[in-house]
């Protein structure tokens, strides 16, 4: 049934919300619903439980009562017609604040939560310049972000699945992040070691319900992180349990996405060479991402320093003279942080040699500690 059918109610509700707003406010991509229930309980309503059997016909419903609506994450929408005043939160809207309208894809979150916990929806305000170096990975990035701006252009030549592998803390999550960003498309970030279950199931369960949750909200960049935690080399699946019926399930997964439209699969990882052959064949393309050069360190300091609360002393071309070997997580955390915490700590209102030589030293002494991983 089409809008002209609206009940005055809910007509009433979304003009409401909409008026100053209607011109400027750009069409809401997706939002994630959950059901909460009603507003107040009394005996004859104990225990709200909302099923739903369609999800696609709850959509036509849902998109019909609030078109117009605007779509604030945090805030509530109210079902107006057949459970009067049964409450919705918005857990995220792609863009925040935008318009439900008629192409918007509207999710029900999952009722069981699970997948909720381990999978993160980000939003940030993060841009692809903001990534220094690692330029061919920015590249096909910028090829993913042509595709999923218009995915019917690319037929069966769109990019699908992609790796990027190399040392920690080079860019890897926040480039990931910065393409979804750009885009304005949900990024949902899993971190493969939540995906092995307790009981023999869950993981491909959980992987399942990630792929099925990015395609209800394509154009969608799902990434996982630390994909060598469960898509290890068969010679050390059986030492992991269940781990190698989560490798089926998400090969059938990374399969299927190439049907639908809309979706692409970032994976990342330390230990490329862990990685089962089976998975490495599905990526079509992988980037190294590498320890950043001088020059890539120079740029790197010159972007974190400006957001700096005190004056560094020392020039910045030095400073790139003496990272050398660090990433840029490195250079943020154990260079910068910790001299500018240790010029706090004496009350120093500018960072000097001093503090950044000390961050060296710990930095370099810290370089023996023993290996992130089980395997590495
Ligand atoms: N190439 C880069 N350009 C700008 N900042 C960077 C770069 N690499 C790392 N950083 C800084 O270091 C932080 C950590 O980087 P990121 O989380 O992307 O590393 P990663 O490659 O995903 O590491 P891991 O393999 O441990 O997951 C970033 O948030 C950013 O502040
Ligand atoms: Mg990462």
């Amino acid at each position: 049934m089409k809008s002209d059918n609206k009940s005055s109610k809910s007509q009433k509700y979304s003009n409401k919300i909409v008026n100053n707003e209607k011109s400027t406010t750009k069409e809401s991509k997706a939002i994630v619903l959950q059901s909460v229930g009603y507003p107040f309980s009394f005996h004859l309503m104990e225990s709200p439980k909302l099923e739903i059997f369609d999800k696609s016909l709850f959509e036509h419903y849902a998109r019909e009562q609030w078109m117009g609506t605007i779509a604030k994450e945090g805030s509530y929408l109210f079902d107006q017609k057949i459970l009067p005043d049964f409450g919705f939160k918005i857990l995220k809207a792609y863009p925040n604040n935008s318009m439900i309208g008629e192409a918007t894809s509207i999710v029900i979150a999952n009722e069981n939560e699970k997948i909720n916990q381990e999978m993160e929806v980000i939003n940030s305000d993060l841009r692809i310049k903001d990534v220094i170096g690692q330029e061919e990975a920015k590249n096909k990035c910028k090829i993913i972000m042509k595709y999923l701006k218009d995915p019917e252009k690319f037929g069966q030549w769109a990019p699908r699945n992609v790796l990027f592998y190399g040392p920690p803390g080079t860019g890897k999550t926040l480039l990931a992040k910065s393409l979804a960003n750009e885009l304005e498309v949900p990024l949902y970030l899993v971190k493969a070691t939540t995906l092995i279950g307790d009981h023999v199931g869950d993981g491909a369960g959980k992987i399942h319900e990630l792929f099925e949750a990015a395609l209800k909200t394509f154009p969608s960049v799902i990434f996982i992180d630390e994909i060598d935690a469960i898509g290890l080399h068969r010679q050390f699946q059986s030492l992991r349990g269940d781990v190698s019926e989560v490798v089926n399930a998400l090969l059938t997964e990374m399969d299927g996405i190439r049907d639908n439209k809309g979706v692409v699969t970032i994976a990342a990882t330390n230990n490329p060479q862990q990685l089962d052959y089976a998975i490495m064949s599905r990526f079509e393309d992988e980037f190294e991402f590498k320890i950043p050069d001088e020059k890539e360190r120079l740029d790197m300091l010159n972007q974190f320093i400006e957001t700096m609360p005190r004056k560094v002393k020392v020039s910045v071309e030095e400073l790139a003279k003496i990272s050398e070997g660090m990433s840029g997580r490195d250079i943020k955390e154990k260079l910068l942080k910790s001299a500018l915490h240790k010029a706090l700590y004496e009350d120093k209102e500018e960072i000097s040699m001093a503090h950044f030589n000390q961050a060296i030293k710990n930095f370099n002494s810290s370089k023996n500690k023993p290996p992130k991983y089980m395997f590495s």
